[in-house]
């Protein structure tokens, strides 16, 4: 095709994509032709825009490392994460509500035991965490779940944004009981703003938003049988629910961190500062 212009180079892109074998492959990549230049016949960009856009694409990619995903950053901050995980999570009745991964998740923790303090030596206010894993649906328990839980400490930092720790902190791997129960210790979670220092922040800058996310501590859970569940539980009254940097927020997922007096705990640990609780059962969606 000769003479491509404003109003036949959509056509003339995706007749070049016809031969696509895989069919799935052609639908996206048509369709990413079709909205691309939607978009530009839209905004009508400037040379030098396009440029600005080019560039800033770029250093997107420059500010990735082994420990900081800027593109996931980007997803979550214009609300593609959540918008693909409410395509891809459409639950049934008893499944806890699924929330961002976020870039912060690690893989492959090994496991730890029933209550262990995942803060290790990293002050907090303590936090009991506990709860039953079920099948949504029927509510059997799931024996044998798999929980990765992890969150960032009161500087609002996750262990793999502080070089000087070696060690996983503020994360673990537990496993549920013959009942489906699990619980640990950790300490109690603050608001914090996301990584602000790299394009994604000075986009939030440019358009006059805030950071911060609400507190929360993030898990995932997977059982056998079962999709994994990735979501958050999120603090009751934290200033940011309805504004979360990354619209992760949902009701289901709010929840009271109730503050205790010094006592015993469930677990039977004599806890002699003020300390919380987060009582949750988690409900996993069948296969
Ligand atoms: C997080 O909660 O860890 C997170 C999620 C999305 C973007 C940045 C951080
Ligand atoms: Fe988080």
């Amino acid at each position: 095709m000769r003479d491509i212009n404003e109003a036949n180079i959509t056509d003339a892109v995706i007749q070049r994509l016809a031969d696509t074998p895989d069919p799935r492959l052609k639908q996206i990549v048509t369709g990413l032709v079709r909205h691309l230049h939607d978009y530009v016949r839209d905004v009508e960009p400037s040379f030098e825009e396009w440029q600005l856009a080019i560039d800033y694409l770029t250093r997107v990619g420059q500010t990735c490392t082994d420990k900081r995903q800027e593109f996931i950053l980007l997803s979550d901050t214009l609300g593609v994460s959540m918008l693909v995980d409410a395509i891809n999570h459409r639950l049934p009745e008893g499944a806890t509500e699924t929330t961002v991964l976020g870039p912060f998740f690690v893989a492959g923790l090994p496991e730890l035991p029933p209550g262990t303090n995942i803060a290790g030596n990293i002050s907090g206010e303590p936090l009991f965490v506990g709860g039953k894993v079920m099948s949504a649906g029927t509510g059997h328990p799931l024996a044998g779940a798999v929980i990765d839980a992890w969150q960032s400490d009161d500087d609002g930092y996750y262990d793999v944004q502080r070089p000087e720790l070696t060690e996983p902190a503020l994360r673990g791997r537990f496993r549920t009981d013959a009942k489906g129960y699990f619980h640990f210790w950790s300490i109690t979670p603050h608001s914090y703003p996301i990584p602000d220092d790299g394009p994604v922040g000075a986009m939030i800058r440019a358009t006059k938003r805030h950071p911060y996310r609400p507190a929360h501590v993030h898990f995932m859970i997977s059982a056998e049988g079962h999709e994994t569940l990735v979501t958050h539980i999120f603090a009751e009254g934290d200033p940011y629910l309805d504004s979360d940097a990354v619209f992760g927020v949902k009701d289901s997922l709010i929840q009271t961190f109730a503050a205790r007096e010094p006592g015993m705990a469930p677990d039977g640990r004599a806890v002699t500062t003020a300390w919380r609780t987060l009582e949750r059962d988690f409900g996993l969606k069948p296969t």
